[in-house]
């Protein structure tokens, strides 16, 4: 597709004879379309031309070559030179490049070649799947989606909470009173249940404690006894899990969690010994990052000679660097965690790898989700069961389904598309790292800024391409049916597509291409609440058909993109 910021730093480059790589990354977009498509800041180049910046504006409108294919019209306005695309060009292309692409519209290999890593929702064994960690499992999978349609080669991570200390209180609890729980019902509830009380009893028995501490011990020695029982967490917990995943169709490509790295660490300790900064400190083995300006030191063994999170998490950064080589390592959890991630992406400067990988480690921080208490059903306070809660949206949905719509077929399936689309496009269409307010009558609103907006406009798209016997030829298309407004705007956001997702993967801001959505989305029900779609006119027919089955095409792409799956009728 042409790219029109391309084209017009070349143009530039031509007559100032500056790099237009470097012009191209002046162009701006301006707010509003009585400033042109385009807009370049002369001041940028005041310096290395040395004149004023109107003076540059008029002298490249003077000289610019530009025969009208691709530019319409220049104009100067202050120091600024601003472009008005040829729109006639713009449309043909993207119409071209809609049929050519079809359901890959957008897609490119910007990619190739490269390893992304992201390490993403990573729950914890025996305890809950709580809504962090939903968050955590949608912008990773979000991002994985983004980054594989770009070309890349993406590796996705479930770095379980499968190991620490804690699961010396747990087998101990698991001794003293496992007969009197029914595991094989909620176990996670029960394991959680066992853990609280086993916790107080710590508080209380010393003797208690120590034995604790030996059951973990034991576990990193290999004791049989403790390893079947740690397992059976795992297994229990990991059947829990699942059964989040399933509905909302989250895959992984690697499932090594925390214990992949029990025979990973004492490499990490060798080696930051060698750098000579492991220091000794109160019995427990640190780094001291002071000088790096985190006035925190990393704990990398405790003073009862067990090893960390943070420690783990080194040996992993280690073994990824070995088996993926990747270019990109992406850390998607809350913010709460921006400490353990600083101290952990200094550190490991300190394992001998290469820069290319310490470079390249990225915490992707996001904001916490807040409850509207109320009807939501939890449990524990404020624990929320996260399979109850995804349960509930998809109640919600078919209870609003059902009052919109009760003719309805296949409703079950319908009500789950639109519940779950609802509670993974609410985790994406703010700023990753703004804190979120879960409201069911927010997210679910058909009317809002929602998943189900988008999947009820995408609908009616579909309705109307479903009803006609074939959609028409690109080359029958006359282009100048398109070109009213709202056509036009319509056109310009189906072109910046592709750019939207690039700007997605350089911020790790999923939420981009939530809001783009939301435009596109709104743009077409503006255009479709005043424009008759099936009007007698053949080519003005043929036109809007296509133009709908466009918006449709990339909702579609979009929303899946964001692990979000379409209803065909709602
Ligand atoms: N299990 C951790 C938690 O629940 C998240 C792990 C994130 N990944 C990592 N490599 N540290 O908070």
């Amino acid at each position: 597709m042409i790219n029109f910021k391309k084209e017009i730093a070349n143009m530039i480059s031509e007559c100032t004879q500056i790099n237009s790589e470097e012009l191209k990354t002046y162009i701006e977009i301006p707010p509003d379309d009585t400033m042109g498509d385009y807009a370049f800041p002369c001041f940028k180049l005041a310096k290395a031309l040395k004149k004023a910046p109107p003076i540059i504006a008029t002298e490249i409108k003077e000289n610019i070559k530009s025969d009208g294919e691709i530019i319409d019209k220049i104009e100067i306005a202050g120091g600024y030179l601003n472009f008005y695309i040829n729109k006639k060009t713009l449309i043909r292309n993207v119409l071209e490049e809609m049929e050519s692409k079809n359901s890959k519209y957008g897609n490119s290999n910007i990619g190739k070649g490269k390893n992304i890593v992201i390490d993403y929702s990573a729950p914890n064994i025996a305890k809950p799947f709580h809504i962090g960690h939903l968050r955590s499992t949608v912008i990773g999978a979000a991002l994985y989606n983004i980054y594989k349609y770009l070309g890349f080669n993406v590796i996705g991570i479930n770095h379980l909470g499968d190991y620490g200390t804690q699961f010396g209180k747990m087998i101990e609890g698991y001794k003293l009173w496992g007969k009197e729980y029914d595991l094989n019902e909620d176990p996670i509830g029960k394991l959680t249940d066992i853990y609280v009380r086993i916790n107080n009893l710590c508080k209380e028995d010393e003797n208690v404690l120590n034995e604790c501490r030996n059951n973990f011990k034991k576990l990193e020695e290999g004791d049989q006894y403790c390893t079947e029982l740690w397992k059976k967490f795992k297994e229990l917990s990991l059947k829990e899990f699942q059964k989040v995943y399933d509905l909302l169709g989250s895959t992984f490509d690697s499932w090594n969690g925390e214990s992949f790295y029990i025979d990973k660490m004492p490499e990490v300790i060798e080696k930051l010994k060698a750098s000579g900064r492991l220091e000794e400190s109160e019995g427990a083995k640190i780094v001291n990052l002071e000088n790096a300006g985190i006035s925190t030191p990393i704990i990398i063994e405790k003073s009862n000679g067990s090893t960390t999170y943070a420690t783990r998490d080194l040996a992993a950064i280690l073994y990824r660097a070995r088996t993926y080589d990747f270019d990109k390592a992406l850390y998607v959890t809350s913010y709460e965690q921006n400490l353990h991630f600083k101290q952990i992406f200094e550190t490991a400067k300190l394992l001998g790898l290469d820069e290319k990988y310490t470079n390249s480690l990225e915490h992707v921080a996001f904001g916490m989700v807040l409850l509207k208490t109320g009807k939501m059903s939890t449990r524990e306070g404020n624990v929320i069961k996260l399979e109850e809660l995804l349960n509930e949206a998809i109640s919600r949905a078919k209870d609003i389904i059902e009052e919109k719509n009760p003719e309805l077929e296949n409703k079950e399936e319908i009500a789950k598309k639109v519940g779950i689309g609802a509670v993974i496009f609410n985790d994406l269409s703010n700023s990753r790292i703004k804190d979120e307010i879960f409201d069911w009558d927010t997210i679910l609103n058909f009317q809002g800024e929602t998943g189900p907006y988008i999947q009820y406009i995408y609908v009616r798209t579909k309705s109307i391409i479903d009803n006609i016997e074939k959609l028409p030829d690109v080359k029958e298309i006359n282009i100048n049916e398109l070109q009213d407004e709202e056509e036009i705007k319509i056109i310009k956001l189906l072109y910046q597509f592709e750019n939207v997702l690039e700007n997605v993967i350089d911020k790790n801001e999923p939420s981009i291409l939530s809001r783009y959505l939301i435009n596109l989305a709104q743009a077409y029900s503006s255009y479709y609440n005043s424009n008759k779609i099936l009007v007698e006119d053949i080519e003005k027919k043929n036109a809007r058909i296509y133009l709908t089955y466009m918006i449709g095409n990339v909702l579609q792409i979009g929303a899946k993109l964001l692990g979000i799956d379409m209803p065909n009728k709602m």
